[in-house]
């Protein structure tokens, strides 16, 4: 079993990641970790509960992270995730609470006890909390296994301004020391997300599963398709997040190609800019850009496992 931890920012799109996650007996969820992106650090927190309790996965302990990122205001996208984060579906009080400590902390105990390599690290938001485990232990880059991320933006542009994908934008100053540290990146950038989109028929294959999860996640794509017709104009909207887990089950659904990754800091123009170097060595490279997504197959994948699940 694949040992895993997510830190994520929920989020409509994060929401269905954490859910097929939640419902893949073959991954070995070791927590949930949190920071404020979409939406702010407390509500992402109690996202996360309330879909671990839909999951019926309270065994997954949830940590709460950064409220703020390491030198910029914080941002939010609440127009595209609703004001609570979550589309339309209510929120509500958990049951279970939030582990102790935070969440930088959490990251840097459950892959230091554990042998080199063997934990793998999903980032679906913002970097903040993966720098400051990186601070807090210096160690850890070359203790994890793959950092696999959704960010970035690279052919067409960004999507939160001309140059900038929104999670590297949101902690620039965090993506840069991350993928300056030498651990395994694979990164899930707009590129690849923006093949996956969430057409009439593919969202139909998630609504026809019957479970509460896939109800869940159907729901949220149901809101997002609205608020990519009305914001951005877009018939099918791009289902980023859940990439990531999807790479993880299934890496043959994409393509990469090694690369040097940095990230633009200076710039207030081009502030969160990704620079993709693929005149790199193969053999030493330490970052992959995913260029190809196989979105039919994201969506099946996605579709059996919440069938899987509670
Ligand atoms: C990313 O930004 C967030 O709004 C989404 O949850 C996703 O992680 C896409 O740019
Ligand atoms: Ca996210």
């Amino acid at each position: 079993k694949q040992s895993l931890i997510i830190d994520c920012d929920p989020g409509v799109d994060d929401a269905t990641g954490l859910l097929t996650a939640f419902a893949s007996s073959d991954l070995d969820l070791l927590a949930v970790t949190t920071v404020g992106g979409n939406v702010s650090a407390e509500k992402t927190a109690r996202n996360a509960r309330i879909l671990r309790q839909i999951a019926g996965r309270e065994d997954v302990p949830v940590f709460v992270g950064a409220e703020r990122p390491l030198r910029r205001e914080p941002a939010g996208a609440g127009e595209f995730h609703g004001a609570e984060g979550l589309g339309d579906l209510a929120p509500f009080e958990p049951e279970a609470p939030v582990g102790e400590g935070t969440a930088a902390e959490a990251i840097v105990r459950l892959v230091m006890e554990r042998p080199a390599g063997s934990v793998a690290l999903i980032v679906m938001g913002p970097m903040t909390n993966l720098a400051l485990a990186m601070r807090a232990e210096p160690r850890l880059a070359g203790h994890l296994g793959p950092v696999v991320v959704m960010g970035g933006a690279r052919s067409e542009g960004g999507n939160i301004t001309a140059s900038a994908e929104f999670n590297i934008w949101a902690d620039p100053d965090a993506a840069a020391e991350v993928f300056a540290s030498g651990c395994r990146m694979i990164v899930l950038g707009l590129d690849a997300t923006h093949q996956v989109r969430a057409t009439e028929d593919r969202i139909r294959t998630i609504e026809a599963v019957d479970t509460a999860s896939a109800r869940a996640s159907a729901a949220m794509l149901r809101f997002s398709q609205r608020t990519e017709r009305e914001i951005v104009g877009w018939d099918a909207g791009p289902l980023h997040d859940p990439c990531t887990v999807a790479w993880l089950l299934k890496p043959e659904l994409f393509e990469l190609a090694p690369c040097r990754i940095d990230v633009e800091t200076e710039s207030d123009l081009t502030r969160g800019h990704t620079a993709v170097e693929f005149r790199v060595e193969a053999a030493t490279a330490k970052h992959f850009w995913a260029t190809k997504a196989d979105a039919d197959g994201v969506f099946a994948l996605i579709a059996e496992r919440l069938g899987a699940g509670q």
